[in-house]
């Protein structure tokens, strides 16, 4: 038999594997996940990402001069997530492995809070970001070793989506393009894990803001750095319908000299999606990545108003939503009331802001 023609005329798609292999609708939770994703990006609600690392949470607590022990990071989360009505404007909140073991001082697990307050339960699956080998203080995101077994433990306990957190530096020389396909690679590995698992992979690829460079080369890396992340999801056979992208904003560096206008982010930014996300992909929530508060909805809005696009852009913030709410509760239940009305303003205002309705004076103080 003459094997070398027949296979010089196999068909091949994604990986490059015969079309009789897997391919992305194989995937056996595929409608499920579709649907997960896109009640996650629904225009008009966004993700509260409330999944900070131990070490980060206590940092950001010991800003406001309290202690990081588990009990106080729980009453943080506690106290946020018992903000009345927060559910009308948050469609999922991506809790951290503590947190989602972690009983509230009510008796109820901090996984029924979530879902009592009409909230999809998410889960932080990566263990950080470590130094690459052979670069330059460039980072590879770990936790792949054993996700299977871990997503296995959380879609038990009832989490329906996962987040993983890749890092990408912009500086001198960098990134290398080392550094970009490591990250895509673990990126697409874990997403694949998390549909297999049944549970909706947010994939967050995050050029970071830190540095003096312009717009233009955050664009550059942007549009790079989704290339890359993009080419391993197809290799891997993602389904891109059952997945929510998590990006960043396209922002000059923090201590550049010219920064830009609210329309120049918005444009840069959806040129960027347009050129490397395909229209398949069920939603984009962006990250805040350090941009004030108002920065991060009036980009938001800018980008929504009177558009319509393939994918819906909304959100899935960190401190942009939850920082002034840290601020004012600093560890005392007497503020609890008012830290919860400054986290239901800002979860109110880019809510707004994912349909391109917002308007600076229709959100209360
Ligand atoms: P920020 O909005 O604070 O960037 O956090 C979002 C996030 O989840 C980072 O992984």
């Amino acid at each position: 038999m003459d094997t070398e023609c027949e296979t010089d005329h196999t068909l091949t798609v994604g990986s490059g594997v015969p079309m009789s292999a897997y391919t992305a609708t194989d995937a056996p939770n595929a409608a499920a996940l579709a649907e997960t994703a896109q009640a996650m990006t629904a225009p008009g609600s966004g993700i509260l990402a409330a999944d900070e690392s131990n070490a980060t949470m206590n940092s950001r607590l010991a800003k406001v001069g309290l202690d990081g022990t588990p009990e106080v990071r729980m009453a943080y989360r506690q106290t946020l997530l018992e903000t009345p009505d927060l559910g009308d404007y948050i469609s999922g909140v991506i809790l951290f492995d503590e947190t989602i073991r972690q009983t509230a001082t009510t008796g109820t697990s901090f996984i029924q809070l979530v879902k009592d307050a009409r909230i999809i339960p998410g889960i932080k699956v990566d263990t950080g970001a470590k130094p690459l080998s052979n670069s330059h203080h460039e980072k590879v995101t770990e936790g792949l070793d054993g996700l299977a077994d871990r997503l296995k433990e959380y879609a038990d306990m009832g989490a329906r989506f996962a987040k993983w957190r890749a890092v990408i530096n912009i500086g001198d020389g960098l990134p290398s393009a080392k550094a970009l396909h490591v990250n895509a690679h673990a990126l697409a590995r874990y997403a694949a894990l998390c549909q297999a698992a049944g549970i909706v992979p947010i994939v967050e690829p995050e050029v970071l803001m830190t540095g003096d460079h312009g717009i233009e080369r955050a664009e550059e890396v942007t549009t790079a750095a989704l290339r890359a992340v993009f080419d391993e999801l197809a290799k891997q056979d993602v389904l891109f319908e059952g997945m929510v992208l998590k990006p960043n904003m396209v922002v000059p560096g923090d201590t550049a000299p010219d920064q830009a206008s609210v329309e120049q982010v918005a444009g840069a930014t959806l040129r960027v999606l347009y050129r490397t996300v395909p229209a398949a992909v069920a939603g984009i929530a962006f990250l805040s990545g350090g941009q004030s508060d108002d920065a991060a909805t009036d980009h938001l809005q800018a980008m929504n108003a009177g558009r319509t696009h393939p994918w819906s852009l909304t959100f899935s913030y960190g401190r942009a939503l939850i920082a002034s709410a840290l601020e004012t509760w600093r560890g005392d239940a007497a503020n609890a009331a008012a830290a919860q009305a400054v986290l239901h303003e800002r979860a109110k205002a880019n809510a707004a802001a994912s349909a391109g309705r917002y308007k600076k004076e229709s959100v209360p103080a």
